[in-house]
Formats: structure tokens, sequence, C-alpha cells
């Protein structure tokens, strides 16, 4: 990399934020990369990341306003630290141990050493007192790394999923290293005040450090660990919703899913935590009990294919697709069926006229870090119409408190929950409405940037009051 490009700002995630689009690179669509794109652009930032293709330039190159840094994964690679350790141990046991977590020792190794590769492509970079922005569970050792080859640079650290309480943590082999890896950082940010917490507590548990309030004493240095909940770019789910060709599809969606049913939709990338196949189970339960019927109803269910080669996503797609068809030959009849499973991703445009078009939106995952597209749907919904059934154990239950919210394991309660939101009264639905489009306004993805960037740029002295006494 040349010496000019050193920067003052860099981002370090798994993956870049860019992707093919035939022979062109794009920016990912996605909230992150909007909220940090512009502060990229100001500051002339790096971000450091695994293009995840074979197909990318040997070395680092422009798009968008700010450099691409590529960190290339050897195919043993990408099964032990990407396949193995971040999404066979780590993603289950942070998601409340959903499916049973496996740990292997080849794929810790390999953590280890990706780690110590973004750790130091970050660190060639980085300008003399750069900020260091580390992202998410694939990278937790990064911190810890960077600070003993740049003791100069401030680093900031977020966790995209949620942060599994002390009982479940213990099960890691390695949990020592991986909260040490965090206490790198200067400031290490959850979702919510319970991830915060729980960290704490396996700080005073598994080192030694003093940790007092929402601060640990490392050394000389103070560590803030707090919540900082992500959230949308809502202006432009607003600006979308304001779109007549988009308006124009809502109107279509609804005709060709059938004027007079009232239309659920889900959307999810097709993964084990999301809680499709028990939601799925739930609709079942809710037209056996003839409460509801296909021609009063129907559910859109889009699913997003992901790591397609991990054995549990590989089940659940056998799982969700077996109960889709269950459905649709118990209760369907000839041009009309009570399930439309779209298995692929939606550009923007095209989700959007789902949520506008959707009565019902169905978020019911066993455990969320936050989860956006909940936020997402109140954004797209101008009128102050339909209503947003949430599981309790996401982050955004937090915020969106006037959501139907549910128990998304108990599949009684959720169907007698869809029937209720289904026919609830239009008054109601834009009470809770106007509540929870009032929040996604007030709090958008460019003030969480501002709140992580900002906290990492207080004055070392004052993170260190309290904790130095
Ligand atoms: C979650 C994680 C992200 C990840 C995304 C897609 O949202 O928090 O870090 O990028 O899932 O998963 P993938 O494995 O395809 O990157």
């Amino acid at each position: 990399m040349p010496e000019q490009t050193a920067s003052e700002l860099v981002v370090v995630a798994n993956r870049l934020p860019v992707q093919r689009n035939g022979g062109q690179w794009e920016t990912s669509p996605g909230g992150l990369v909007s909220a940090l794109l512009p502060i990229l652009q100001r500051e002339r930032g790096v971000w450091v990341g695994w293009p995840g293709s074979g197909d990318a330039p040997e070395g680092a190159f422009e798009h968008d306003g700010f450099t691409n840094v590529p960190v290339e994964l050897s195919a043993s690679e990408i099964d032990d630290y990407y396949e193995g350790f971040s999404n066979s141990s780590l993603w289950p046991l942070y998601h409340d141990a959903c499916q049973p977590p496996r740990f292997h020792r080849r794929w810790w190794h390999s953590y280890v050493a990706v780690n110590k590769r973004f750790a130091e492509a970050a660190c060639s970079v980085a300008s003399e007192g750069a900020r260091i922005l580390v992202q998410d569970y694939h990278l937790q050792l990064v911190p810890g790394m960077i600070r003993e080859l740049r003791p100069d640079v401030r680093i900031g650290f977020f966790l995209h999923i949620p942060f599994p309480p002390t009982e479940l943590f213990s099960q890691l082999p390695w949990r020592r290293q991986i909260v040490e890896g965090l206490l790198g950082a200067d400031v290490v940010g959850f979702q919510t005040r319970r991830g915060a917490q729980n960290f704490m507590r396996l700080v005073t548990r598994f080192t030694d450090h003093r940790a007092q309030g929402s601060r640990v004493k490392v050394g000389t240095r103070a560590v803030q660990a707090r919540a900082f909940p992500i959230s949308i770019d809502t202006a432009r789910f607003e600006r979308l919703c304001a779109d007549p060709a988009i308006i124009a599809r809502s109107r279509d969606i609804r005709r060709e899913a059938g004027e007079g049913r009232s239309i659920f939709l889900g959307v999810d990338r097709l993964d084990y935590t999301k809680g499709i196949d028990i939601r799925l189970r739930s609709l079942q339960e809710l037209l056996s009990s003839g409460k509801r019927t296909i021609h009063d109803t129907v559910l859109i269910q889009v699913s997003v294919p992901s790591r397609e080669f991990v054995t549990e996503y590989v089940e659940l797609r056998s799982r969700v697709e077996e109960l889709v068809g269950q459905i649709n030959g118990q209760f369907g009849e000839v041009g009309s069926a009570p399930v439309h499973y779209l298995r692929r991703n939606l550009p923007i445009e095209e989700l959007v006229a789902h949520y506008m078009a959707a009565d019902v939106m169905l978020v019911t995952p066993l455990r969320d870090g936050m989860n956006l597209v909940a936020k997402e749907y109140v954004a797209c919904r101008p009128d102050n119409t339909g209503v947003l059934v949430l599981s309790e154990f996401t982050g955004a239950a937090n915020e969106l408190d006037r959501a139907v919210l549910v128990n998304p394991h108990d599949i009684d309660g959720m169907a007698a929950a869809f029937a209720e939101a289904a026919s609830m009264p239009r008054d109601e639905q834009s009470r809770r409405m106007r509540s929870m489009r009032s929040r996604v306004r007030r709090r958008t993805v460019y003030d969480w940037a501002d709140e992580f960037v900002g906290a990492l740029d207080e004055p070392r002295q004052k993170t260190l009051t309290g904790v130095l006494a």
C-alpha cells in the first residue's frame, strides 16, 4: 500500500463493503455501509476486509471515495475460520445456543491466524494516532492484536450480534482469550445494555482487571463497554416509499396475493436463529384452528440464502421447505396457496414494495442482536397502518415496544398473536405504528455512527475518570 494512503480512519470487518455486479464493483447495500460511508469519504478512510470472491484485485483499490484493502482467505480458512469457528462455534453460542455450538481446536487456530492477518493489515494502513473501528464476532481478537502492534491508535469494537450471558459464554474453551482480545479496544460497543452487562460480568469472572460501572481498568488504560443500538437510514426508506413506481409495484403485489386477503410477510436470511420454522408451524396451527383461512390470509416468506455450506443451514432449509410444502398441500387450492416462498435476495425497491403491501410483518427470531427488518417495515408505513409482530428476544423489542410482542418458541401464543394482528382495528394500528415510527425517525444509523465514533473521540483522560482511583 503506498505511503500516502495511510489513513486516520480504518474500518475492519470480515467482509469488504463492495461486491461484483458483472464486471463492476458496486457498494454493498446495507445499513452499516451507508452509515460509515460519509465519514469514510470525508476522512479518505480505508476499509479492510475479505472480498468474498476469487477475483478481487491483488492489492488496495479505490471505490466510491474510499480505499478497499482485501484480506484473502484460503479454502481451508474459509472452512475453519469463517464456516467453522465464526459460524459454527460463535454464532450459535452467542444466539442462546439455539443450535449446539461445535468447538474444534483446528478452527480456533485458524481464527487466531486470520485475526492476526486482519490486525496486521489494519496497522499497515493506519496513520499515527488513527481511529480503527473493528466490526463483529469474526474479529474479536483483533483489538488486542492491534493494541500490541500499535499502542498509538484508538480502537473501537462493535458487536452486531447478541453477547451471551456468563453461563453460555463459559462453555467456550477460549473464553479468556476472547475477553482479553476485546479489552484491547478503547470502546467496546454492544446492541443492548444487557450485552454490555454480560461482558462486564465476564471481565470480572475471567480476568484480573477491575471493572466499575461501564469501565474496565486495563493497566493504565480505561476501556468503556456500553450499548450503541444500531438503526437504519430511515430517510432513505421514506424516500423509496414515496416513489410512484414502488407504490404501483406494492399495489401489484397486493393484487397478485389476492385482494381481500391479509398479507403476512416474513423477510429473513435463511438462518436457524430467525425462527422461520416455528413461525410456519404457528401459521399451520392458525389455519388448522379455522380462525383464519386461505381466503382471508396469505404469507409471503422471503428467505435470503446464507452460509449454505454449514450443515445446520442445510438442515434448516430442508425443514422450512418441507413445512411450506406441507402447509400448501394441506390448505392450498388450485390458484391459491397460503404460503408464497421466495428463496432469494430482493433488490431494495422490491423489498420496500413488499413492506408497503404487507398488513402484518412477522419478525420472530429466537434471538437477534437488533433486527433491522423490523425497523425497515416501520419506516415503510407512512400512513401508519400495518402491524408488527416482534419477538421479545430481539434488540429491536427494546425500542419497538408497541409491536405485538411474542415468545417465538410458543406455537399457540404466536398463532393467537397472528390472529390478533390480522384483526387489529385501524385506530389501534395507527396509535402503535405512529409511536414506533417516531422512534425509528428519532434515532437513525447516522446517530449510531456519530455516537460510536464520538465515544472513541472522547479525551482519554475523561474515560479514565473513576477507574484509576
Ligand atoms: C450478520 C452478521 C454480519 C454478517 C451477516 C451476513 O448480520 O452480524 O457480520 O455479515 O450476518 O452473514 P455472512 O456470513 O454472509 O457475512
